[in-house]
Order: structure tokens, then C-alpha cells, then sequence
């Protein structure tokens, strides 16, 4: 398993990732949501994904969206962006890793990157939402430092 992991390469997104890293986001989606994301709508399964083809240039765009790559194919992503107008702080949107090669490394490997990148650019806060029914974001995040709190969000539907 480790040799495996030795062909991990985590490089920026680009546009041309999208095919992949949409891939990866529905095997995600699918082991978080279970038999209901195939009973969904397509409309429905697109507010979960967050590799919709309208919004990835944006992610690409803010500089903080990453790949794993093993051997050429992807097999996780991280997508962040700066909270303007609130510089120095930056927010994890997602981080997904094909369910057959989590629990390697691969997610915490995507954070460190995030973390060199975050660090040159005078960034000094990470924010990120985690849901307390997600073990492995919990663990991955309590790895890292990250100090959690109960996640808690206030949404109005307009
Ligand atoms: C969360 C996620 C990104 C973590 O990626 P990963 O590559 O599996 O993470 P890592 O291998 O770097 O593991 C980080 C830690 O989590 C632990 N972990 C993995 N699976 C676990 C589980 N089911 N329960 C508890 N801890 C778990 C690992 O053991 C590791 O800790 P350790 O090194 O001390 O053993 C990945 O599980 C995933 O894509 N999940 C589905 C999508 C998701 O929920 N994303 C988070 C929403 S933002």
C-alpha cells in the first residue's frame, strides 16, 4: 500500500480536470448519501455535487483547488477559496478521495498542499464545515490542527 501511495502526485486544478474530478465527486456523494443520491433527480444530485461544469473554471480560478493524481488518473480534490473581502482567511469547500484509495493518506496529503500554498500567500486562518456524522473528516480535520466546533449553519431560502 505504501508504494501505492509513493505514485501520489497532488498538482493545481485545471479545466480540463473536470471529467475526473466530477467522477470522483458522484463516488463521494454516493458513499455519503447511500441508495438516495441514485434515487434523486438529476437537478437534486447537482446541489450535492460540487464539480458542476458551470461553476469549475471558478474553482480553478481562485488558485486553491488541487488534485491527486496516481498514475495520470485523479483520485481526489480539494477545492478552497479566499473569503473575500475578509483577506487572510480561507475556506475549505470540499475534499473528496475516491472511496477506494481513502484512508491512505491521500486527503491529508491535499490539505498539507493547500496548507504551503495557503502559508505564501499571507494566509493565516482555514476555515471548513464538517458535518458530526462524518468520521473521516472529523479525523482528517483534528489531524491537521483544526479546532472543531459543532457544525452549525443558518440558511434562508430565498
Ligand atoms: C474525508 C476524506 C476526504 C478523507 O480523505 P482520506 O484520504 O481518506 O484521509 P486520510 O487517509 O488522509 O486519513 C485521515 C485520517 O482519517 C482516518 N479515517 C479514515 N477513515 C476513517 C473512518 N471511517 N472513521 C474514522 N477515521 C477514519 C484515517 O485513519 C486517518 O487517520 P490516521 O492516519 O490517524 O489513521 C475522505 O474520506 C472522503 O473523500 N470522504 C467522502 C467525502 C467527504 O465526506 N468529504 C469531506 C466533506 S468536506
Amino acid at each position: 500500500m505504501i508504494e501505492y501511495i509513493m505514485d501520489i502526485k497532488i498538482r493545481p486544478m485545471t479545466i480540463n480536470d473536470y471529467p475526473q474530478v466530477h467522477e470522483v465527486d458522484i463516488l463521494t456523494q454516493k458513499q455519503y448519501l447511500g441508495k438516495k443520491f441514485d434515487q434523486m433527480s438529476e437537478k437534486e444530485q447537482n446541489f450535492h455535487l460540487v464539480s458542476r461544469k458551470s461553476e469549475f473554471q471558478t474553482n480553478v480560478d481562485t488558485g486553491y483547488c488541487f488534485v491527486a493524481e496516481n498514475k495520470e488518473k485523479i483520485v481526489g480534490f480539494i477545492l478552497a477559496y479566499e473569503t473575500l473581502p475578509f483577506r487572510e482567511t480561507l475556506y475549505i469547500r470540499y475534499i473528496g478521495v475516491n472511496p477506494e484509495l481513502q484512508d491512505k493518506g491521500v486527503g491529508l496529503m491535499l490539505c498539507q498542499k493547500l496548507i504551503e500554498k495557503a502559508k505564501q500567500a499571507g494566509i493565516t486562518k482555514i476555515w471548513s464545515l464538517i458535518n458530526t456524522d462524518n468520521p473521516q473528516s472529523i479525523k482528517l480535520h483534528e489531524k491537521i490542527g483544526f479546532k472543531l466546533n459543532d457544525r452549525k449553519e443558518a440558511i434562508l431560502d430565498i
